[in-house]
């Protein structure tokens, strides 16, 4: 009997099934009523019952084995059947809705891009900070309206936590942890107690830049937004800087865009020629010392923009609440990924 067995299994070991008629032969000589197996067990009854043990055991296991070789062959053949049979490999594919990156994204992406181009590097702070890095070692003073409730989200009054509200507050955490030359950006989201209208939400986004090195000049810092106001707007874009106030800068400036009206005037300009897009100065030196950085080796510039501002610019939309609304009408505008 066992003999008999191994035999059979010798036989198994040079089985080759190709299609599902050959599959029907092998069921019909191992599995089928008069079959190889149901042979055997007939000839396991007249056994002595000594020898019966060892046999069961090898038929069970010979029995196993060809189960799974017929299921495993039979589930492999039909999967090729509907896979040659069942296809019409002419019809066209299904339609994939692949979306389109957001607005604020691909603006953020593109400046980043602009300045990653001149050298700088891209760097990331928390959004939930302390009044140091929000306020104190930017050179507020303790009494400045911007501390005050009506524009900051107060997590905890002492010690004050608060939302950022604005992305200078990782300039203090770049200048505090890095040598110079320090050439970074910081994108990130802002958060200010400001009620929300077609022109101001309670949160927005932000991209910081920061040079600090030996001999920065104001020069500097104009060719440097030349150059992404015209890479960025187009090559026939001017700027023109106004003076301004910042507690962390000094001088200050607010940077103006031409306008596409060409100083015709127009809505978007409201009749001024020039697009308002960001606030920028040199590094106060009381700031750089906040940081441990010696003002009188190091000096800088900083700017700040708000991409929903940049964004208004550049897709002339108007309201600044649909950036956050998830409109698919208005997001699906935007060209999609590929
Ligand atoms: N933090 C300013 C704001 O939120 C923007 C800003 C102005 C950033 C001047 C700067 C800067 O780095 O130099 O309005």
């Amino acid at each position: 009997m066992i003999s008999k067995i191994d035999k059979i299994k010798q036989e198994l070991a040079l089985k080759i099934i190709t299609n599902l008629e050959e599959l029907e032969k092998f069921r019909l000589r191992y599995l089928s009523k008069k079959g190889v197996l149901n042979q055997l067990f007939e000839d396991f009854k007249l056994l002595k019952s000594d020898d019966k043990k060892q046999a069961g055991l090898k038929i069970n296991e010979l029995k196993e084995f060809i189960s799974e070789f017929y299921t495993t062959h039979k589930n492999n053949l039909s999967q090729e059947a509907t896979h040659t049979t069942n296809y019409d490999l002419s019809l066209p594919g299904d339609f994939q809705n692949i979306g389109s990156r957001h607005p604020i994204s691909t603006v953020k992406n593109e400046i980043n891009a602009i300045f990653n181009r001149l050298g700088f590097t891209i760097s990331d702070g928390p959004e939930i900070e302390d009044d140091w890095h929000v306020f104190s070692a930017l050179n507020f003073p303790p009494d400045h309206p911007a501390r005050d409730m009506q524009d900051t989200f107060f997590i905890n009054k002492t010690p004050e936590i608060v939302l950022r509200t604005h992305t200078s507050s990782v300039q203090v955490r770049v200048m505090e942890t890095t040598a110079p030359p320090i050439r970074m950006i910081m994108p990130g989201r802002v958060y200010r107690n400001e009620a929300i209208s077609a022109r101001s939400h309670c949160f927005f986004h932000q991209i910081e830049g920061l040079y600090i090195n030996k001999n920065v000049s104001f020069a500097d810092l104009k060719q440097t937004l030349l150059f992404f106001a015209k890479e960025f707007f187009g090559t026939s874009t001017k700027i023109r800087l106004r003076p301004s106030y910042f507690p962390f800068t000094e001088p200050s400036a607010e940077v103006d865009i031409s306008c596409t009206c060409n100083g015709k005037g127009c809505n978007l300009c409201k009749y001024t020629g020039w697009l308002e897009i960001l606030g920028c100065g040199m590094v106060d030196p009381n700031v750089l010392d906040y940081c441990n950085l010696d003002s009188k080796i190091y000096s800088g510039y900083a700017f700040g923009m708000g991409i929903e501002r940049i964004a208004l610019v550049k897709y002339q939309v108007k309201d600044i609440r649909i950036y956050s609304e998830n409109d698919v009408r208005f997001l699906s505008q935007f060209s999609p990924v590929l």
